[in-house]
């Protein structure tokens, strides 16, 4: 059996550890949660607020779960995820799904446009990639602007009441129970927890969406937070309008200039143009009223007239814990 290394997540140790998993991966998922994993993905799914005519990038997507439940909704699903074996069992057990498409695809290199699906989402996937940070910054890349990304993932529960015995559960009771459904699990869950349990916790993975250049950026416990369910927008161009009195604006409030953060840590080179080059990170950016329109060419990639790719939920939170 194959098992990643934790600090490493070499992307073949990883890609061979879930190709191993594939077949039984579904039923211990619902095993060892029982069956919390169903109703973590409708709140993932209501939050991500699929509606026909999106196109939703499903990261990590697996064996297609998650996606079937946004295409269900009626919106086009593109179901990217590096594990062939994952994603044989999807295409399998989805098969005649016209809404579906799965896509190998590595979450730190996308090989899709800039700009070209409503919305992204990625559940217990961004922990187990190499770089976390530069698929955010991806995601950020491909979906349009006022679109939104959502993040299903195991987090920290606050209360240590609630800590002790799940960090006991995870340790010792959850790789026994994968290995008696599948022996030769044990070593993937063993590596399951211990991935977990180095993961950041609500307020920090909160402050890697913002970096990657999200606003609006919120999240939402799930299960006392074993599960946590973070949100960020991708911010709109400014209107001409407001472009103009650069010194009259509150710097804050508008899409910023991307010209004063380093490019490659924030947005790394997409596979077809710099992403820093045309979507900047909001929060970070004091001077948004310096050159916005030099970043994102109104004409090529966001004429007046273009549709929302998605509308905030009135009750959304910024900046903390929707509970
Ligand atoms: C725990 S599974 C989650 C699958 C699915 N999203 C679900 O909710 O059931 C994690 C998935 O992340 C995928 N993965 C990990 N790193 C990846 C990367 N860099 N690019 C694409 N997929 C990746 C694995 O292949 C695996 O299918």
């Amino acid at each position: 059996m194959t098992r990643a290394d934790t600090a490493t997540k070499r992307a073949a140790d990883v890609s061979a550890m879930f190709d191993e998993v594939s077949p039984r991966y579904d039923l211990i998922n619902d095993v060892l949660t029982l069956g919390n994993d169903r109703l973590w993905r409708i709140a993932t799914t209501r939050a991500v607020a699929p509606r026909k005519g999106m196109r939703i990038l499903d990261l990590a997507a697996g064996t297609g779960t998650s996606s079937a439940a946004l295409a269900a909704e009626g919106a086009e699903v593109v179901a990217a995820d590096f594990s062939p074996g994952m994603l044989a069992q999807g295409r399998k057990r989805h098969a005649g799904n016209p809404l579906l498409e799965f896509v190998e695809a590595d979450a730190t290199a996308l090989p899709f446009e800039d700009d070209s699906f409503d919305a992204a989402t990625i559940s217990y996937g961004l922990r187990n990639v190499s770089d976390p940070r530069r698929a955010l910054a991806e995601m950020h890349r491909v979906v349009k602007p006022g679109g939104r990304v959502v993040i299903a993932e195991f987090s920290t529960p606050p209360s240590a009441l609630v800590r002790a015995p799940y960090a006991f559960y995870g340790r010792h009771l959850l790789p026994r129970i994968a290995g008696l459904i599948n022996r030769d699990a044990a070593e993937a869950y063993r590596y399951l927890n211990e991935s977990i349990e180095a993961w950041p916790a609500q307020q920090e993975l909160a402050s890697w969406l913002r970096e990657a250049g999200f606003e609006r950026v919120g999240y939402r416990n799930l299960t006392f937070g074993i599960v946590a369910l973070h949100r960020g927008f991708v911010g709109r161009p400014l209107a001409p309008a407001e472009a103009t009195p650069a010194a009259e604006k509150p710097a804050a409030a508008k899409k910023p200039a991307a010209a004063k953060q380093p490019a490659a840590p924030k947005k790394p080179a997409a596979p077809k143009q710099p992403a820093a080059a045309k979507k900047p990170a909001a929060a970070k950016q004091p001077a948004a009223a310096k050159q916005p329109a030099a970043k994102k060419p109104a004409a090529a990639k966001t004429p007046a007239p273009k549709q929302p790719a998605s509308r905030p939920p009135a009750s959304a939170q910024e900046s903390g814990a929707e509970q």
